[in-house]
């Protein structure tokens, strides 16, 4: 009896070690981040006080949006255009400085993970990049973010609109209205009704859990199984990734491979046109709050998804 306690005991002191070592390990991470941005703030603003500032988690939070990040927490110099020739997590947002177009959508009110996606309220570098386990909205990087940019500029999907800022989602844009993947599938952005092929109209605010529930990833080379490599490897060879069963022993198993062309795409078009899907909203699903949407000629009129 007193053995098994003594295990017991024993069993759990080890248990609650390896916590506050994993929690220690945690921490000093984004605390080491924090303390060198402050250093390197010292050195350029000639204040050697602020290397001495309070190290602390920060946090975006807006109640409209409902969404805390703490990003920042590691990304200190966001904002600070003295910080753009630093290395990450330091530097200066892209496009930022002197009132590029990203610095239109301030962080204090936007956050970051509007159009970055991913996990707001995690701490480290794992759980915030990369590809993250079982997580339904995975962090979007260069070029995938481009894929947030329509859950408020809806004329992106407009034919004639071409913006630079977005220019690997207009490519993708482009490509679908030229090979005419509307003869197929519903996408309401295009006005297409077809019914040959899934909808696509609201592909890009899927749940992780939704798209993998119910697509085979055993023709996938990656092994990352998540919604964006599903969709660029099928883009790059449709009958790899649903080949159908069309040797199944009892004929009425059997199903032929999809008719999905494959287009010979280059890697790069496969990417671009993973973008556009995944830039296919849901408005409902988005819930965007109506003081996020712009106020610019070009989206004059475009309210009519919601
Ligand atoms: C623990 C500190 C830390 C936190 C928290 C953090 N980052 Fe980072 N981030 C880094 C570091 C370090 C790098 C550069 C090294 C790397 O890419 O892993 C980086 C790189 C990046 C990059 C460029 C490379 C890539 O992987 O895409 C993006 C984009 C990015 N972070 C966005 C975010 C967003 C959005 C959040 C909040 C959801 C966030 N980061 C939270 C430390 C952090
Ligand atoms: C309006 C959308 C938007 C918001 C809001 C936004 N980003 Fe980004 N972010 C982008 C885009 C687009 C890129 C890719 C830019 C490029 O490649 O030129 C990017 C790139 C980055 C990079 C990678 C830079 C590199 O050199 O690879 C980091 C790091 C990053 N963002 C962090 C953040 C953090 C932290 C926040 C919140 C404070 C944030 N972003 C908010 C759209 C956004
Ligand atoms: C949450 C909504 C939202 C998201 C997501 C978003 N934007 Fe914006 N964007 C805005 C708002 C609001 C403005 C400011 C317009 C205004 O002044 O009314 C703006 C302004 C802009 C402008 C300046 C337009 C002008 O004529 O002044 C550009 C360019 C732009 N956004 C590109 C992008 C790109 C590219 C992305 C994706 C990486 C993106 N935006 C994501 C809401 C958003
Ligand atoms: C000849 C009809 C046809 C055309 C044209 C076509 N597709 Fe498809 N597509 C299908 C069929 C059928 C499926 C379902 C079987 C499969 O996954 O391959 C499909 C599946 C998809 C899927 C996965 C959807 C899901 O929910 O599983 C995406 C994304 C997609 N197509 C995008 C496109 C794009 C973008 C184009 C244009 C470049 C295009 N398709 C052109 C027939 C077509």
């Amino acid at each position: 009896m007193v053995k098994h306690i003594v295990f017991g005991i024993s069993g759990f002191l080890i248990v609650l070690q390896l916590g506050i070592f994993v929690y220690k390990e945690e921490t000093a991470e984004w605390k080491g981040y924090q303390a060198t941005y402050y250093k390197k703030l010292a050195e350029v603003t000639g204040n050697p006080e602020i290397a001495n500032n309070p190290i602390k988690v920060k946090q975006i939070w807006d109640k409209n949006l409902n969404r805390a990040d703490r990003c920042t927490t590691c990304h200190a110099g966001i904002d600070n255009p003295a910080f753009e020739n630093e290395p990450q997590p330091y530097t200066t947002h892209p496009n930022f400085k002197d009132s590029g177009y990203i610095s239109k959508h301030a962080f204090e009110k936007f956050g970051c993970t509007i159009c970055h996606e991913g996990n707001g309220q995690a701490v480290t570098v794992a759980a915030t990049h990369g590809v993250v386990k079982h997580l339904d909205r995975q962090p979007l990087s260069t070029p995938y973010v481009q894929a947030s940019c329509t859950k408020c500029h809806y004329e992106l999907h407009v034919k004639e609109i071409n913006w630079p800022e977005a220019d690997v989602l207009m490519k993708g844009k482009d490509l679908a209205y030229e090979l005419g993947c509307g003869a197929c599938h519903a996408i309401r952005q295009f006005g297409t009704n077809a019914p040959l092929a899934p909808e696509l109209s609201n592909m890009g605010s899927k749940t992780e859990l939704a798209f993998t529930l119910v697509h085979d990833f055993a023709h996938i080379e990656s092994e990352d199984h998540i919604t964006r490599v599903w969709e660029y490897e099928h883009f790059l060879d449709p009958q790899k990734i649903v080949p159908g069963t069309p040797d199944a022993p009892d004929p009425k198993d059997r199903t032929s491979p999809t008719i999905m062309p494959n287009y010979d795409l280059t890697e790069e078009e496969a990417v671009a046109l993973t973008v556009f899907v995944l830039s296919l909203r849901d408005p409902e699903v988005e819930n965007i709050p109506a003081q996020y949407f712009p106020k610019i000629p070009s989206h004059k009129g475009f309210f009519q998804y919601r």
